[in-house]
């Protein structure tokens, strides 16, 4: 049984590896575009079809799709061991579990003193990546987020590949606000389709707002990274984003070689889910 995603990306993990050594703390700003001309071809064949199939028309039909949570029902825990044996089958190489990696990141904000609900966000940011096992490829689950339906930013990663997005030939949508008005409010606008997105949606009814906006704008580096599209935020959403920020560190430095004792933590983490989450949740 192949559990490997349609797309270039020898795992779904190469993509996330490939962010964190782009936003690396000691890289310099100017210093990307090197680092962009550098990255593995497979990883920019995977931003290519993403910015070139990520259209407004493309992100409405999975909305259509996928909102309706129609999928199915299972636990927090099964999605995390369904997407833990899926990246391992399609990753041999890789030093550390999905859950494992998961657990780091959400033990250093324990380790920090933040809220439960921040560790549980920490532990199921990336959830969102069972799409896969409904099919989606690899350019439909991960990858740098940005609305759809407006101009792109030059911050986003590789903003030539838009060029052959259907998109960029209907002016209505290349204008800086697209269909959208100025601080609009992020609820009004429409993210490019992935596990972002889709873990919002099932998560919406149980976890506090700053939880909602951790799960759902944490690949959207141009904005929460590069501070741009604040012109369709609202006050509200430019305080939020403040948590995003607080949030990014840990899921992109927390990766180290010391496995996490998961037997041990497996309690803890149990525990927590329950206090939030039903026994078992539409997906
Ligand atoms: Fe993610
Ligand atoms: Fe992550």
């Amino acid at each position: 049984m192949s559990t490997v995603s349609a797309g270039p990306l020898e795992s779904l993990d190469q993509w996330d590896d490939d962010v964190r050594a782009r936003y690396r703390p000691d890289r310099k700003k100017e210093e990307f575009r090197v680092y962009d001309d550098k990255t593995p071809q497979v990883v920019r064949d995977f931003y290519k079809l993403n910015h070139e199939n990520q259209t407004l028309e493309f992100v409405l039909a999975k909305k259509a799709e996928y909102t309706p949570l129609n999928h199915g029902e299972m636990s927090i825990w099964d999605a995390m061991e369904r997407l833990d044996k899926l990246v391992d089958d399609s990753d041999p190489d890789t030093d550390l579990s999905q859950i494992e990696h998961n657990l780091q990141t959400a033990e250093a904000m324990r380790a920090d003193g933040h809220p439960r609900w921040m560790i549980l966000t920490g532990f199921i940011h990336d959830l969102g990546k069972v799409l896969t096992l409904y099919g989606e490829p690899q350019w439909a689950v991960v990858g740098d987020t940005f609305p759809v339906g407006c101009r792109w930013s030059d911050k986003i990663v590789y903003p030539e590949y838009f060029e052959n997005n259907p998109d960029s030939a209907n002016p209505e949508l290349m204008s800086p606000y697209g269909v959208y008005d100025e601080q609009i409010g992020l609820d009004n606008i429409h993210m490019s389709w992935g596990h972002d997105e889709y873990l919002y949606h099932v998560t919406k009814p149980y976890l506090p707002e700053a939880a909602l906006y951790m799960i759902r704008y944490h690949s959207w580096y141009s904005a929460h990274r590069e501070l741009d599209y604040q012109y369709l935020m609202s006050d509200h959403d430019l305080e939020m984003m403040n948590e995003v920020r607080k949030f990014n560190p840990y899921d992109l430095y927390s990766k180290s070689a010391a496995k996490p004792d998961r037997a041990a933590l497996e309690p803890y983490y149990r525990e927590l889910i329950a206090e939030f989450f039903p026994p078992t949740l539409k997906w």
